[in-house]
This record gives structure tokens, C-alpha cells and sequence, in this order.
């Protein structure tokens, strides 16, 4: 019999059906045997009678662990009992593969579960993360073609700084030195010029000494960039494409949300609420009002700040007009005052720190000339960055989304690593 999804036959509900999957649970007697089986769709309790299947089967049964693969047959029916609310009665299995004692088991610590990470991923939780991850790739794609934008791609080695010299990774590259690229966007300028809308989501690289729950040192990038901008449309397109991401997720994956014990109610406002737009000034006044905290005019918004702010309302935030000093050497300088940039950040709520970052872009060369003087790179190096403002310059601008910043916040984690499957960090390079 061919085999259909666990969720497949829950909804055919009864008869007869055929299931593959894992053994996700298993306890029994000399004559009765109880398994729950797992495959990516879900769970089903599945039991198997000494007198259904016979002496010889009901003894391979009885070897059966967790984990251990298999093809079953049998009736299915509904049993509010049961896990899920259905039961199947077994009249034939098969295994597929044999298991050993599967090491994870209840309550482990959470570095145990990162050294075994390569069998933590069929996990209930890290599967729905999974799935969630999935419906997010899937959503980005999805907002940036319906609105204009072509897939396009930088080269993941760099020879220059795309963000910050000081947090690139070095790699020997035929005796010479070469970067992972920490952003898309210098060469993302520089096919504008042909395609004028463009995104892309690729790895990131961050060579960030920085043990918190939200760095990676590779994580996923969403990047945007187009021609003819306004700052606005900039902020905009990150706007929507947040309520456009977290939509699909309500929509999609409300039994993963379940799983996960993440409340939906936490990410409706989201959906329903314009997010609130101030200036690195006006960031400063409240969180002197509302938060008692001083911030000296020209520092970086830090984490107890940014957290502290976000705290404050229950959608993302953003925060635009930064000090010139802070900020990327490619951001354009405020006309009105060019003490400020034409950047911004995106706060998400509940502490999950910054999720956007993006730029109208400077066009004029000298003052970008001047900036990558001012932040110590080499000048010769962005030779062909240059020449992009010499020949046709447009008003252009566009942003970075962290995908697992984004995954963390939409899923309530505790820390991003679990956005991820293999996660990269300071300290975690294995498996
Ligand atoms: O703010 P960032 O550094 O901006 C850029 O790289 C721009 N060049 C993007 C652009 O305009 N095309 O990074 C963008 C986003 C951050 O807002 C954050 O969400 C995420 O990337 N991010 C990280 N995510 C996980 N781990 C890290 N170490 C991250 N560093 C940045
Ligand atoms: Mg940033």
C-alpha cells in the first residue's frame, strides 16, 4: 500500500492506511505495544496487538526503540486519548531502520542538545522552528517579486569591507588575503544600475567577539536595494515586508506557533498597527522620559537601550536619523543637517534587538571619499565602488533583514541560535 503523511491520514480519519516515519515514543506489555510515530507533518499513536500481528512480528516489536524507522499498516480512527486525537490499530509494520539508544532524552541541558544538534533537529520544537524558518525564506521571496524586485547576487569573498573592518573573517586566499562578505550591498550598487530593484537572501558573515543571544557569526541576510529612492520608500518596503513575513506565519504555521508555546496574540499588532517612526533625537528624549536613561548625543543606541525602547510598544520600531559618527561610511548625509545620516534601524518588540538596517546611500564621491578616509579603510580598495557615483548616479538606497532575528522575535526564542540549524558562533563551530 502506498504510504500518505501522517496528517494525510488524520484527516482521512478512518479505513485503512499506511504510514512511514520515527518512532517518537514507545511503552508496552507482553501483549501490547504503543507507539507514537513522527514524521514531518506530526504524531500519531499507533498500536500494535500481540494478536493482531502474531508471535513472530510482535517480537520485533517488542526490540523496537526510539527513533527507530519504520512502514505501518493498519485502521485508523479517531481517540480523543490519544496524543493528537487518533489511534492507529496496527496490522502490519515494517522496519526500515534500526536505532540504538537514542542519547537525547527528557530534560537535557542545552549544551548537551548543541553537541547533538545533528539529532536535536527532529525534535517536535526545533522541527516547527523549521517549518517557520521555511514559511519566512519563503515570504521574503514572495514580497520582494510581487513587488518589482529581481533575485540578484554578490560574491560571498570580498576583497573590501562591506560594513566594519574590524569584524570581517580573513581568508587565505592563494597566499593572499580575502573576506567573507558581511553584506551584499556594495556590489548590490552596483546592479542596480542594470536592474534597478533587486534583493537577495544569502550568509552573512560577522566576525563579532559577541556571546549574546543574537549574534551569529554566520546568519542569513535579507538584502534589498533600488534605484530611485527616497529614504521613505526605503522604510517603507522594511515595513511592509515585516508585516508581510509575519502574516504568513500566523497563517501558515498556527499548529507550529502551538508547538513552540508561542502566542499569536504577542505578534497581531504587528498586522494591525502603523510602527512608530522617530529620530535617533526623539529615541533619546524617551528613553530620558520614559526609561530614566541618559544617552550622551553622538553614542550608539546600545542593547539596554534599544531593549529598553522596544519595551515601550508591542511592534517593531524605527529609528532613523542616526549621528553621522556611528554609522556605515556609505550612509547619505542628512541635507538639512549633516551631522545625521539617512539611517535606520528597525527594533523588534520584547527585547529582540535590531532586525533591520538599512540607508538612503551617499551619492556624492567626495564626501563617500572622505568617510572611507575618516573610517580608516583604503580608498584604492573601492576603486570600482567609485565609479559607480561617476557614471549615471540615482538616488538609491536599501536594507539588510536579519532572517534569524526575525525567525527568534516571531518565535519567542531564548536564543537565536535555535533559528538556525547548524548555528555559528564565537564559541560554537560543531556539528
Ligand atoms: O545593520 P547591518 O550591519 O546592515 C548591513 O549590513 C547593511 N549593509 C544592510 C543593507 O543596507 N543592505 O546588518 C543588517 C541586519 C541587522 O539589522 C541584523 O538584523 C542582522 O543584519 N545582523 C545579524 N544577525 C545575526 N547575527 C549577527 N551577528 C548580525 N549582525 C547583523
Ligand atoms: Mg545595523
Amino acid at each position: 500500500m502506498k504510504t500518505i503523511s501522517i496528517q494525510e491520514a488524520m484527516k482521512k480519519g478512518k479505513g485503512e492506511v499506511s504510514i512511514h516515519g520515527w518512532v517518537y515514543r514507545e511503552r508496552g506489555s507482553s501483549q501490547l505495544k504503543f507507539i507514537v510515530l513522527r514524521d514531518s507533518t506530526n504524531i500519531i499513536q499507533c498500536v500494535i496487538k500481540k494478536e493482531d500481528v502474531g508471535d513472530k512480528q510482535f517480537g520485533i516489536a517488542d526490540k523496537i526503540q526510539v527513533e527507530t524507522s519504520m512502514e505501518i499498516t493498519g485502521t485508523i480512527k479517531e481517540d480523543k486519548r490519544a496524543p493528537t486525537g487518533y489511534e492507529l490499530q496496527v496490522k502490519d509494520f515494517k522496519l526500515i531502520g534500526n536505532s540504538d539508544s537514542f542519547p537525547i532524552t527528557k530534560d537535557q541541558s542545552v549544551e548537551f542538545l548543541a553537541d547533538n544538534r545533528h539529532l536535536w533537529l527532529r525534535s517536535r520544537k526545533m522541527t516547527s522552528i523549521l517549518k517557520i524558518r521555511s514559511t519566512v525564506f519563503g515570504a521574503i521571496d514572495e514580497y520582494f517579486k510581487t513587488n518589482g524586485f529581481y533575485e540578484y547576487h554578490s560574491p560571498s569573498l570580498t576583497a573590501t569591507a562591506g560594513e566594519e573592518g574590524s569584524t570581517q573573517f580573513k581568508v587565505n586566499y592563494f597566499g593572499k588575503p580575502m573576506f567573507l562578505t558581511q553584506t551584499w550591498q556594495l556590489y548590490a550598487e552596483a546592479g542596480i544600475f542594470a536592474l534597478e530593484k533587486i534583493y537577495t537572501i544569502a550568509p552573512s558573515f560577522r566576525a563579532e567577539k559577541s556571546k549574546t543571544s543574537r549574534h551569529l557569526t554566520e546568519y542569513w541576510h535579507a538584502e534589498m536595494e533600488m534605484a530611485w529612492s527616497k529614504f521613505d520608500d526605503i522604510i517603507n518596503h522594511g515595513e511592509a515586508l515585516i508585516k508581510f513575513v509575519v502574516d504568513k506565519v500566523l497563517k501558515n504555521n498556527k499548529e507550529d506557533l502551538k508547538i513552540i508555546e508561542r502566542d499569536p496574540k504577542k505578534l497581531e499588532p504587528v498586522l494591525k498597527k502603523k510602527f512608530p517612526r522617530m529620530t535617533y533625537d526623539e529615541a533619546l528624549e524617551i528613553l530620558d522620559k520614559k526609561c530614566k536613561m541618559k544617552v550622551a548625543w553622538g553614542k550608539d543606541l546600545r542593547t539596554i537601550e534599544e531593549d529598553n525602547l522596544s519595551k515601550l510598544y508591542d511592534t517593531p520600531i524605527i529609528v532613523t536619523h542616526y549621528p553621522k559618527k556611528v554609522k556605515a561610511f556609505y550612509m547619505k548625509e542628512d541635507d538639512k543637517n549633516p551631522e545625521v545620516v539617512l539611517g535606520t534601524d528597525f527594533i523588534a518588540p520584547e527585547g529582540y534587538g535590531e532586525i533591520i538596517g538599512g540607508s538612503q546611500r551617499e551619492e556624492d564621491p567626495e564626501k563617500l571619499l572622505a568617510m572611507i578616509k575618516e573610517k580608516g579603510e583604503d580608498p584604492s580598495a573601492y576603486g570600482w565602488y567609485l565609479d559607480l557615483r561617476k557614471y549615471g548616479s540615482v538616488p538609491h538606497g536599501g536594507f539588510g533583514f536579519g532572517v534569524e532575528r526575525v525567525i527568534s522575535w516571531i518565535c519567542g526564542l531564548d536564543n537565536i541560535k535555535d533559528a538556525i540549524p547548524f548555528p555559528r558562533t564565537m564559541l560554537r563551530t560543531t556539528p
